[in-house]
């Protein structure tokens, strides 16, 4: 009965979505769209790309999206520089890849070895010469590197994780620090590094989260706490330093299956990405640790427009980014059916207010299949982008003071790669 139930909710949502008018920043076409091309009184159907258009507000899309600030954060890009990002992936190399805007060229320019695995890379804050990797394996460890002057990495040190499926790892902001969550067996582990910033030394163990099954996922720097997201416990931890342990001094709860996977934090708000029930909220960070408590101010889905989906479902929310300027959010939506939708994953777009509220803006489409990876320069300028599964790499512009996004280069052939950092 639920599952008849929820067939005619299902049922009865697309049929409100294929109705003859589009709604307030619906889609209303692209290739493969069947739905209604024209849009509410007030808004125009505007094409963002060849697979996505969607009801702006107003008559121009330059007039369109809501930009809270609109010019801070997004300063024009030098248009003849030669960018380095670095990326990582499942494979056994972190590749370079060069890019430029004024060509509208993302190439490969070489990659180094760095062990299995190495899904997630970290610049340190302090030496941008140094890259740390984490090597996701049941066996899981961290690695570090150098950098050339050319962007081309190589091995130096290496170090356990301690524990199964590193799939995260946080270079702290002091330069001297890391700490990496292992998935699979739902601990951690923290190094101090040595003088050289290549050298893992004085490992802490964190243990084991105290629910049946964690799934740490991420971890945040908030003051002198350390916040960790864990899927598993449907909770984000608060840790704190005490002697030579961490310990546990609290948790900002999230909703019951949701999921939390990343973060990004704004001032007393965090803005939390559920990978489960594909939502993003942003909630108020109480100013006690043990508090275990929090106010959301907005929680919305992240999905493309029409679409629902419950766990086990076939969409798990991945990456979160925010602008310089905190006034927009970039979430991505792995898409993992078989086939998936033929427009790629979408990267949907947020602005957020003085208050922390959240407005879904657009979703961008990208032609990506499973947009793990995605990392913005820190100029904020543009945003790279690429399909664990398929796609290769798509670099785009952040436009419209942030509200948009637009192509400037992709790669179809470039590794398929889930971590990166500018240079
Ligand atoms: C851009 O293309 C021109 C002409 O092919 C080439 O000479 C130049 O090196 C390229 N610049 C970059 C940054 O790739
Ligand atoms: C919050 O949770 C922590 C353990 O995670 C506990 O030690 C603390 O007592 C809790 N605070 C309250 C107010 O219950």
């Amino acid at each position: 009965m639920a599952h008849l139930l929820a067939a005619a909710a299902l049922l009865s949502a697309s049929g409100a979505w294929a109705q003859s008018v589009s709604p307030a920043w619906g889609q209303c076409g692209g290739q493969g769209w069947s739905g209604a091309t024209s849009c509410v009184s007030g808004y125009t159907c505007t094409v963002s790309n060849p697979y996505y258009s969607q009801c702006l507000p107003g008559a121009a899309p330059s007039s369109s999206a809501p930009a809270p600030t609109s010019t801070a954060g997004a300063p024009p890009p030098s248009s003849t520089a030669i960018r380095t990002i670095l990326g990582g992936g499942y494979g056994s190399t972190i590749s370079t890849l060069q890019f430029s805007a004024q060509n509208g060229t993302v190439n490969v320019a070489g990659a180094c070895s760095s062990g299995p695995s190495p899904s997630w890379i970290a610049l340190s804050p302090t030496n941008k010469g140094i890259l740390y990797s984490t090597n996701e394996t049941p066996t899981g460890g961290l690695s570090s590197f150098t950098i050339s002057q050319s962007g081309m990495c190589s091995r130096v040190g290496s170090a356990t994780s301690g524990g199964d499926g590193p799939a995260f790892m946080a270079a702290f902001k002091s330069g001297n620090e890391v700490m990496a969550m292992n998935y699979n067996s739902g601990d951690g582990i923290s190094y101090t590094l040595s003088a050289d910033k290549l050298q893992f030394t004085n490992p802490i163990t964190i243990p084991k989260f105290p629910v049946a099954v964690p799934h740490p996922h991420m971890v945040a720097q908030y003051g002198s706490e350390v916040f960790v997201t864990d899927l598993g416990a449907d909770k984000i931890w608060r840790l704190a330093r005490n002697g030579n342990a961490w310990a546990i001094t609290g948790f900002i709860p999230q909703p019951t299956g949701s999921g939390p996977r990343h973060v990004q934090i704004k001032g007393p708000t965090v803005f939390v990405l559920h990978e489960l029930d594909n939502t993003l909220s942003s909630q108020t960070i109480p100013s006690s640790p043990s508090a275990n408590s929090t106010t959301t101010i907005s929680s919305l889905s992240v999905l493309p427009p029409g679409i629902t989906d419950n766990y086990p479902g076939r969409f798990h929310a991945g990456e979160l980014l925010m602008s310089p300027d905190g006034a927009f959010l970039y979430a991505s939506n792995r898409d993992t059916a078989t086939p998936p939708d033929s427009r790629g994953d979408a990267i949907a777009i947020f602005s957020v207010d003085g208050a922390g509220r959240l407005a879904l803006v657009k979703q961008e489409f990208t032609g990506l299949q499973v947009v793990r990876g995605l990392s913005m320069s820190p100029d904020g300028a543009f945003i790279v982008a690429s399909g664990q599964n398929a796609g290769g790499v798509v670099v785009y512009e952040r436009v419209s003071g942030g509200s948009d996004l637009r192509v400037v280069a992709s790669n179809p052939s470039a590794p398929a790669l889930t971590s990166f950092v500018w240079l």
